[in-house]
């Protein structure tokens, strides 16, 4: 079988490593295609060489524009790449610009549109993310979807197994298979610890890159003034996303007493998670790791996607409000908390993901695959 994999964002490299692990030792092959979206050497080619993912077929250098200009300019420079190519099958991941953009690509020519981390919802069609995903699920094949809250999700939206062709199948979640994967290595090779001089315990993490919290001012203020006084108990260990970071520079903010440092590596990262005492984030990806590790968590966000989370009681939305996140924090000390029940599978999603591509061939393919002939 011939893939096209399009990632273009930091989550995308580490959700993309553990299927583009299993295409190739079932031996398939696998073109690449970088968006650009993510492009400093800390938030792209530092998860190529950890993670041992190929270097990218193609590199479209699309990045630092605004949403609709990023995709527009993707959307056409991925069709340049799929009509190359002609695959039989174009997988796309989560729900960024680049996930929008290889969707419409690879559906305005009639091919095979598989997403991964399908049927994610946060119900807030504000957030460009919601977008994204919404639009990816609707013209996808197949959809590959990480918990039994997203299928539903799906159901909801009449999205299900169907004869027009539409598969859904829980396969769990691509980032579980990849922590598995790496999270003793990250034991042996990382020495973040040491380079920070922190002790294991002693730490909160936290990472603050949404536009939700780094577009309006006050509230970025608010929860950079929440890490102060929780670092004035324990230390508070921030790498900054370079959205984020850009923003700070440019404003009057004080982050004492925060430790700020840049974007880490992910075996890095998933260190830091392991030994801290409890995480503080508006990343999709973190609100997971923080399960996976047993750490408690606080989402800084209105809403989040993980909602079993939420109802296990190990996941606290607190918004952007700097004394709810400060009081959550305070709670948590006296909590015991339940990291028992596995909502995400058994590491063994890329794996699925890739026998389902192999056996999948809806009604209708023969005659879609035809019309794709002349891209026109
Ligand atoms: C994107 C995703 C978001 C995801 C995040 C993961 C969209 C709409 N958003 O947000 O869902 O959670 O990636 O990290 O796709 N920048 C750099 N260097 C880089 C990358 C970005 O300096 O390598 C700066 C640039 O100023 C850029 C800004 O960050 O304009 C925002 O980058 P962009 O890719 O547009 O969105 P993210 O905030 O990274
Ligand atoms: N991550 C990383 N280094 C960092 C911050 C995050 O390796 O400095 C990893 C993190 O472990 C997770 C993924 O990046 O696997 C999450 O990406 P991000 O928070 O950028 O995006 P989101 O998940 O919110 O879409």
């Amino acid at each position: 079988m011939k893939i096209v994999t399009i990632v273009g964002a930091r989550p995308q490299f580490i959700k993309a490593a553990p299927v583009s692990r299993a295409l190739r030792e079932a031996g398939h092959t696998e073109f690449l295609v970088h968006t650009g979206q993510h492009y400093d050497e800390n938030m792209s080619q530092v998860f190529f060489e950890e993670l041992n993912i190929p270097t990218a077929d193609y590199n479209l250098s699309v990045c630092n524009l605004a949403h609709g200009a990023m995709t527009g300019r993707m959307l056409e420079k991925i069709e340049d790449v799929l009509l190359e190519i002609r695959p039989d099958c174009v997988l796309v991941y989560g729900d960024t610009n680049s996930t929008l953009a290889g969707a419409l690509a690879a559906k305005k020519l009639y091919l095979k549109l598989a997403h991964v981390e399908a049927g994610l919802r946060s119900f807030n069609m504000e957030m460009p993310e919601e977008q994204n995903r919404v639009v990816a699920d609707r013209l996808s094949d197949l959809l590959f979807c990480p918990t039994e809250t997203a299928v539903s999700n799906l159901k909801k939206e009449g999205i299900a197994n169907s004869p027009y062709g539409e598969t859904v199948i829980n396969v769990g979640d691509v980032m579980y298979d990849a922590l598995l994967f790496y999270s003793d290595i990250a034991e042996k090779r990382a020495s973040i610890l040491d380079r920070l001089q922190i002790e294991r315990g002693q730490y909160v993490l936290s990472t603050i890159h949404r536009a939700e919290n780094t577009d309006v001012p006050a509230r970025l203020d608010s929860i950079m003034l929440a890490l102060r006084e929780i670092a004035n108990e324990i230390a508070v260990i921030l790498p900054l996303h370079p959205r984020t970071m850009k923003i700070l520079l440019e404003s009057t903010q004080s982050v004492r007493g925060i430790k700020i440092i840049d974007p880490v590596s992910y075996l890095e990262m998933i260190l830091l998670e392991k030994k801290c005492q409890a995480i503080i984030t508006d990343s999709g990806g973190l609100q997971k790791e923080a399960y996976f590790f047993h750490k408690p968590c606080i989402t800084v966000r209105d809403e989040t996607e993980w909602i079993e989370l939420v109802d296990a009681g190990v996941n606290c939305v607190v918004g952007g409000d700097k004394n709810n996140i400060v009081e959550a924090f305070k709670n948590l000390q006296s909590e015991t908390l339940d990291f028992s029940q596995k909502f995400y599978g058994n590491g063994k999603a890329g794996e699925k993901i890739v026998e389902v591509l192999v056996h999948h061939e809806p009604p209708g393919e023969t005659n879609r695959k035809l019309h794709c002939k002349g891209g026109g």
